[in-house]
Parts: C-alpha cells; sequence; structure tokens
C-alpha cells in the first residue's frame, strides 16, 4: 500500500479487527476513539446496524448498473437530495465516487453551462467577448482551501498540497482571499469581511467579469485548512456578487455535508441557494459515493446539451441504499438538533480549555466540526508554521502521538491545531473523556513552549 502524502519507509499501519461506533478495535487488543470520523467520512459511526442492514438487503437485489438503467435506490437517493438541498427541487444529480471526482463534475458543468450559455443560448454577444478565449471558463477558488487531489481539482485548491500538481496546474484557477475571523488576510475584526467582499469583486471585475469568470467555489466552513467557518454575511455576500456578475456559486460541502454541521449541509446555516452543490464523504455512509448536484438553472441548461462527463460506477446502487438509510437516520428523531446541542456541550468544554491553557490561540467551528488552534504566542497569535512549512513537523506531531499511544485517541497529525471532528453519535461522558485526554496533552504544550 502507498500511503497519502507521506513518504513510505515508514509507513506502518495498524492491524484492525473490527470498528463500532466511535472505536476501532485493533487485532492486539487496543480500543481507539476515532476523533476524525475516519477522514470525515463517518458520521453515524461504524458499523451502524440501520445501515448495514440497508447495505445486506440491496446486496441481494443489484449492486451497479449502468446509468443506462436506473436503480430504485440511485433514483430516490437523487429525488431525495434534489428536494433537500436550497433551492428549487427541479435539479438534476451527478454521482461520482470521491469528493474531488464530484468537484471535477461542477466546474466541468460550471464551465460548460457558460459555453452552452454564450454559443447556443446567444446570451451573450461576441462583441462582448472579444475572441480571447472562447468562453468565461475562470473559477475563482480561495486560498485555505482544498477541494481534493485530481488535477482539476488540486488546481482550484488554495494549499500546499496543490504545489505537487505544478507547474502542471489546470488552467483557468484565480484565487481570492480567505475569509477568516482570527486571521484576517487584510482588514481589521469590523471590516475584514466587507474588505474581502469588495476585494473579490475587484477580482471578478479585472478577470474579465462574466465574459471570462464561470464560477466562484467556496467551502461554507473551510475544512482541512483549519475548519473556519464563514464569518456572518460572507456567503450572502458572494451569492449577491454572483448574482451581480452573472457567475454560478459552487458550494463544496464534501466535509461540511449531511449533519456534520448541526443542519443537514451547513450552507442552510445563511440560507443562501447555491447554484451547484457537492456532496461528499460521509454522503455514502460506508461508501464511495459522492455528488455535484445541479440547480434547476444549470441542469435546464444540460436538457438539450451534451454534460460531456462521466466515469464507471457513477450512481452505484450500493452505496445509494447506505446514503438513503443514513440520510433517514439523520433527519428523524430531531437527531440534527441533537448534534447542535453536543457542539455547545463541545464548545462550551474547549473554551474552558482554552482559558485555562495559554497555547490555545482560537476556538472555532459549527455543530461537532471543531478545532483549537494552538499558537506559540497568544498575545501575537503566532501560528506554529507557516503556509510554506506546511511539511515542517511542529508540536501538534508529539500531541496526536501522545493522544494516540497513551490516551488511545486518534488526531490527524498534520494540522496547525487539534480537531475535534468525533462521529455525530458521540455521547457527552465520551465527550468528557476526550477532552480531559486532551487537558493533559495541552498541559505537555504549555510546558513545551514555555522552556
Ligand atoms: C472540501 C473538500 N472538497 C473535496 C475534497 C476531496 O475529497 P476526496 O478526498 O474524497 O477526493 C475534500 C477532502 O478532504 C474536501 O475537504
Amino acid at each position: 500500500m502507498m500511503q497519502c502524502w507521506s513518504s513510505q519507509a515508514e509507513y506502518a499501519p495498524i492491524p484492525v479487527e473490527r470498528a463500532e461506533g466511535c472505536w476501532i478495535h485493533t487485532t492486539d487488543g487496543r480500543r481507539i476513539f476515532d476523533l476524525r470520523s475516519a477522514h470525515e467520512c463517518i458520521n453515524l459511526g461504524f458499523k451502524h446496524p440501520r445501515i448495514v442492514d440497508a447495505l445486506k438487503d440491496q446486496l441481494e437485489k443489484v449492486i451497479y448498473v449502468t446509468d443506462d438503467f436506473a436503480t430504485e435506490p440511485t433514483g430516490k437517493l437523487a429525488k431525495r437530495l434534489a428536494e433537500l438541498t436550497p433551492g428549487s427541487s427541479s435539479k438534476r444529480v451527478y454521482f461520482a465516487q470521491s469528493g474531488a471526482g464530484a468537484v471535477e463534475a461542477a466546474i466541468k458543468g460550471a464551465r460548460l453551462y457558460q459555453y452552452n450559455r454564450m454559443f447556443h443560448e446567444g446570451g451573450l454577444k461576441a462583441s462582448d467577448a472579444p475572441g480571447q478565449y472562447p468562453y468565461p471558463y475562470k473559477i475563482i477558488s480561495r486560498y485555505k482551501s482544498w477541494h481534493g487531489s485530481t488535477a482539476g481539482a488540486a488546481s482550484l485548491s488554495g494549499d500546499p498540497r496543490r504545489w505537487f500538481q505544478e507547474p502542471l496546474t489546470v488552467p483557468g484557477v484565480v484565487f481570492a482571499p480567505e475569509a477568516n475571523a482570527f486571521r484576517p488576510p487584510f482588514g481589521g475584526p469590523d471590516t475584514f469581511v466587507e474588505e474581502n467582499l469588495s476585494y473579490l469583486e475587484y477580482l471578478i471585475e479585472n478577470e474579465g467579469g462574466n465574459n471570462k469568470v464561470a464560477a466562484v467555489i467556496v467551502e461554507p466552513v473551510v475544512g482541512s485548512n483549519g475548519i473556519i467557518p464563514a464569518p456572518p454575511g460572507y456567503l450572502a455576500g458572494v451569492r449577491a456578487i454572483c448574482d451581480r456578475w452573472d457567475l454560478l456559486m459552487i458550494i463544496d460541502e464534501t466535509m461540511t455535508g449531511m449533519g456534520r454541521t448541526g443542519k443537514l449541509l451547513a450552507i442552510e446555516h445563511s440560507g443562501v441557494e447555491p447554484d451547484i452543490i457537492i456532496l461528499g464523504k460521509a454522503l455514502g455512509a460506508y461508501c464511495p459515493l459522492t455528488a455535484a448536484i445541479f440547480s434547476e438553472k444549470v441542469s435546464a441548461s444540460f436538457e438539450k446539451n451534451i454534460f460531456g462527463h462521466g466515469q464507471s460506477y457513477s450512481g452505484h446502487a450500493l452505496g445509494c441504499a447506505g446514503a438513503l438509510a443514513a440520510l433517514d437516520f439523520l433527519l428523524e428523531d430531531q437527531f440534527l438538533e441533537t448534534v447542535q446541542s453536543k457542539g455547545q456541550y463541545l464548545e462550551s468544554k474547549l473554551r474552558r480549555l482554552a482559558d485555562k491553557h495559554p497555547c490555545v490561540g482560537d476556538v472555532r467551528g459549527l455543530g461537532l466540526f471543531y478545532t483549537m488552534e494552538l499558537v506559540s504566542d497568544r498575545t501575537s497569535n503566532t501560528p506554529l508554521r507557516k503556509t510554506t512549512e506546511k511539511y515542517t513537523s511542529t508540536i501538534i506531531r508529539e500531541v496526536s502521538e501522545f493522544l494516540f499511544k497513551e490516551k488511545d485517541v486518534y488526531v490527524p497529525t498534520d494540522k496547525f491545531g487539534i480537531w475535534v471532528v468525533p462521529p455525530l453519535i458521540v455521547s457527552e461522558s465520551e465527550m468528557d473523556w476526550f477532552t480531559d485526554a486532551i487537558d493533559v496533552a495541552l498541559d505537555f504544550v504549555d510546558a513545551r513552549l514555555n522552556q
């Protein structure tokens, strides 16, 4: 096996016997709490009986057929996603197998939509687009973002992992600044949202407006680059700018969807209706199943024009059956409300830890999607490492090794803070238990940074 984003010499995966609820049981008898929900894929915990039963049932019927056929779970899931996501339910859903695959479908869909608008629907006049490049193709993404590792998705990612793709990135991406209240790239705490949005508008104008720009893509809560919830007014501001310039707004909910933030989708906290929504990770429950959901406006463009995209295993019936069972569970019995109240409980515990430990610079998140950013100096909020030092080890590696080896808590090793992303079925006593473990780890960080 080849381990992701790592050199291979020291790769030593831990043999697992089984996994259940929030816990992974290893073959040597350890029981480890998964505080990252298996790359944020396992929102309902491992081996959820209702999902397992739905998968078993579906296995006996049909597992995969091509999209010339329809299976009950695939059709039902597309319909439910179209109804449950913001905007008119006359949407179309393209199913893929990874977040990156859905991102590729979304950006290709956005570009083809603009192509159709220009050439097939006569929306733009030739004089508006004086022959420099055939149609609006640029995608505006943001620094401090991650959209996946395939060529197109990596090219859209404002993350040092994009640099592995360079110089052969896919052309046509321009980066806007992220909107981060803790570290605003410019502007002060009261002005950064407004300044950020005016810069976005300046960028769009200078990149050619809607003759050249197709879409803006945003994570509603930035995931891999630091769990940064969009500040109030920001997403509505991006929507207003997209409307003003007639651009598509793409929301990447790969990490934030399926209840992670206490609503089915994180975008619901803002009341904004995107043109394209990307779902991934937890959508498929235990199977690789992701989706690019096209609004009525965008999908109408493909009624007569070709959607020039496709992959084998799209709309996998087994994955869709698991996804439907997970969706039913998420939406019944006020489950999402319990995620919100557990999130408040978690946040209060993390804030208490921040009061106690000077190494904690910021506590932020939404629902059960939290981080504590660690800083080497709290008065200046000096980060533990710069963006250019992504592959330089910080004390967080030691923290995660300590939590893993001494406390049986599994957290990512390469972040700038401690990720707290438990399965949504986590109990209060489990939260008490792992925050106690984090408390001990933070004592160790404080002592080390004070040396
Ligand atoms: C917001 C976002 N988009 C896309 C991706 C890529 O998903 P995948 O790893 O399934 O290709 C990720 C993965 O972390 C992500 O967080």
